[in-house]
């Protein structure tokens, strides 16, 4: 089977005949809900005035699955994820629900889907948009024209690893356990989705770990230089510790292309990577699996970078492009609708350059718009770019 080829990433639409396009809209918590109404109007669009065909069907997950059911996903809506073509996630989590159970944490129906769908490539892009050089909190010339994409691991490593414990050793102290756990095959993976990547961009990887002092960073080290001598020797390929690597990120980041790392080195440098692009509001991301075998389809799920942001949701201030851009990668990977996806990343582009923006962005000069004056905005530059 193959991995990302760029075949692959399309054969969902390619392999099987599209009679609809089933999408799970998972709005969650926060600002979740603000984000994907905004995308909601762009898919009624789409429906109305190109007649694509999305069924959207609406679930639960995070506080308010837990307010409606005890946890964090039911198994009624897990299933749910399981049979669409897409899922579309905005977020989960807020302070609400700090006193819940370990495992009823909203966080907790999150990383469900992302294990049971097996969603091992989390696919985040970090792009800095001409019009938001300045919002950086560094340089315009360190992040001017940043274009990286940062491969995480999304199914292992630490976040998942057993044991996982918390035991009390009677003398008065406890003891914490996290267990950073990879096999072979699940670095070989990534690593080529990295590479598949890299391929249809600059063609360079920059492998992450901390070989120096973790048994799992020597392996990953081992089997990413493996995979790339086997099969993938055209792509340009270094290693960097990760700490040096969280350096270099942001000394300058034009010197990478893809970045590949683990779960938990990923979620930290693609914060870091959010924060280059100007805000965390602007980052989207993909996350999928493996291609079927026999038909091609592959699972994915689509949310932005971006957590819930109790403190400033329910005002209608939210940043609403991350979750449409999130949209954008879903028409791409999902739908192999590539023209469409170019046309919302342009709308996002063009809409940005008249200098609207959300209060995260905005800079002296720009015109303060609210969550859905963005969603608004972008959707009838979209529509005069499909006219
Ligand atoms: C992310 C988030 C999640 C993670 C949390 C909400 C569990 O920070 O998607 O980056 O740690 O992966
Ligand atoms: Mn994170």
């Amino acid at each position: 089977m193959g991995l990302f080829t760029d075949e692959d990433l399309t054969n969902n639409a390619k392999g099987k005949v599209m009679a609809s396009r089933k999408v799970f809209l998972l709005p969650g918590d926060g600002i979740g809900p603000e984000a994907t109404a905004e995308v909601t109007k762009i898919i009624n669009w789409m429906n109305e005035a190109l007649g694509s065909g999305f069924e959207v069907e609406e679930g639960l997950v995070g506080g308010t699955a837990y307010d409606a059911h005890g946890e964090a996903i039911s198994d009624g809506d897990m299933e749910k994820a399981l049979a669409a073509d897409a899922v579309l996630f905005g977020a989960v989590g807020g302070p609400k629900w700090d006193d819940v159970p370990y495992e009823a944490r909203p966080e907790a129906g999150l990383l469900r889907l992302r294990k049971d769908m097996e969603l091992f490539a989390n696919l985040r892009p970090a792009i800095c948009y001409p019009a938001l050089a300045d919002s950086s909190s560094l340089r315009k010339d360190v992040v001017e024209g940043l274009d990286i994409l940062i491969v995480r691991e999304l199914t292992g490593g630490v976040y998942f690893g057993e044991p996982k414990t918390i035991t009390d050793l009677g003398n008065g102290q406890k003891r914490a356990v996290d267990t950073q756990v990879y096999d072979t095959f699940e670095i070989e993976r990534i690593a080529g989705v990295a590479f598949e990547m890299a391929r249809t961009r600059d063609n360079r990887v920059c492998s992450m770990e901390k070989r120096n002092v973790m048994k799992s960073g020597v392996l990953w080290n081992e089997v990413v230089s493996a995979t790339h001598k086997d099969k993938y020797s055209d792509v340009e390929l270094d290693h960097m510790l990760a700490d040096a690597g969280g350096m270099q990120l942001v000394r300058w980041p034009k010197q990478f292309d893809v970045i590949v790392t683990d779960n938990l080195f990923g979620d930290m440098l693609s914060d870091v990577a959010a924060m280059l692009t100007g805000s965390l509001g602007m980052l989207p991301s993909a996350s999928l699996g493996a291609p079927d075998p026999v038909t091609g389809a592959r699972k994915a799920m689509y949310e932005p970078v971006h957590g819930s942001a109790p403190d400033i949701a329910g005002q209608g201030i939210a940043n609403p492009i991350a979750m449409i851009a999130s949209f954008a990668m879903m028409l791409r990977y999902s739908f192999n609708m590539v023209a469409e996806a170019d046309q919302v990343e342009k709308a996002i582009a063009n809409v940005l350059d008249t200098g609207k923006r959300t209060g995260d962005i905005w800079s002296e000069g720009c015109e303060k718009i609210t969550t859905a004056e963005m969603g608004d905005a972008i959707l009838a530059e979209l529509q005069s770019l499909a006219a």
